[in-house]
């Protein structure tokens, strides 16, 4: 059996998805929470672990440089990517929100600035509501962005709530429920059918108990 190719989100949730694979069976060793290392092997299960920026999953998987990826929905729906994605494994849990410092509501409005990270999901958002936008791309610290005049709105994740709440944003608008997704590559999921749903299994019986 060949070794099947793992792309594993860098990042806030990493820890809990080493936790959640281990109890899975599947194990990296060398992997700890400091590691400056990018490729790890669970030599029993043939799994090969690329240890990747979150925003870079989808393109490690549907290019099929990975078999399989865990990475946030947020990044799922931002990459447009064409992947199967098979399992909610509900870590990672969060929001995608509509926040603003000033507006009270987004009725009545036919024009906006959006900063964001995530521009394409503003983009697809606000086009169904028939609101033109214009998006700021940020890649983090996007709550600046109201505050000092950049932007009408963010468009973001909230987990705790804290950071909105620091710097005095509300929520106008909730839009998704995120969290971190097993996906899986079209053309792997063909030729590899056997070891990808055995990850699957082990790891919806973990979530199941
Ligand atoms: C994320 C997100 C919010 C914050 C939400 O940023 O973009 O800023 O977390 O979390 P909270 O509701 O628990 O406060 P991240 O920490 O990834 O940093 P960034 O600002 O550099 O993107």
């Amino acid at each position: 059996m060949g070794w099947t190719t793992l792309a594993l989100a860098k990042g806030r949730t990493a820890k809990a998805t080493i936790k959640l694979l281990k109890k899975a069976n599947i194990n990296f060793p060398d992997f700890h929470e400091k590691t400056r290392k990018l490729i790890f092997y669970d030599e029993q299960q043939k799994i090969k672990m690329l240890f990747v920026k979150a925003v870079d999953v989808t393109t490690y998987v549907s290019t099929g440089a990975a078999d399989i990826g865990i990475v946030g929905k947020d990044n799922i729906l931002e990459s447009e990517a064409d992947v199967y994605e098979m399992l909610d494994l509900k870590i990672g849990k969060c929001q995608f929100v509509i926040a603003s410092l000033k507006l009270d509501s987004l009725d009545d409005l036919n024009q906006l600035t959006v900063a964001t990270k995530y521009t394409n999901v503003a983009k697809r958002y606000f086009a169904k509501k028939d609101i033109a936008i214009e998006t700021i791309k940020l890649n983090g610290s996007v709550e600046l962005a109201p505050l000092i005049g950049m932007s009408d709105v963010i468009l973001d994740i909230v987990e705790t709530g804290t950071t909105l709440k620091e710097n005095g944003l509300t929520v106008l608008e909730t839009i998704e429920n995120i969290s971190t997704r097993l996906i899986v590559n079209q053309a792997s999921f063909a030729t590899k059918t056997e070891p990808i749903q055995t990850i699957i299994q082990q790891l919806q019986r973990v979530l199941e108990a």
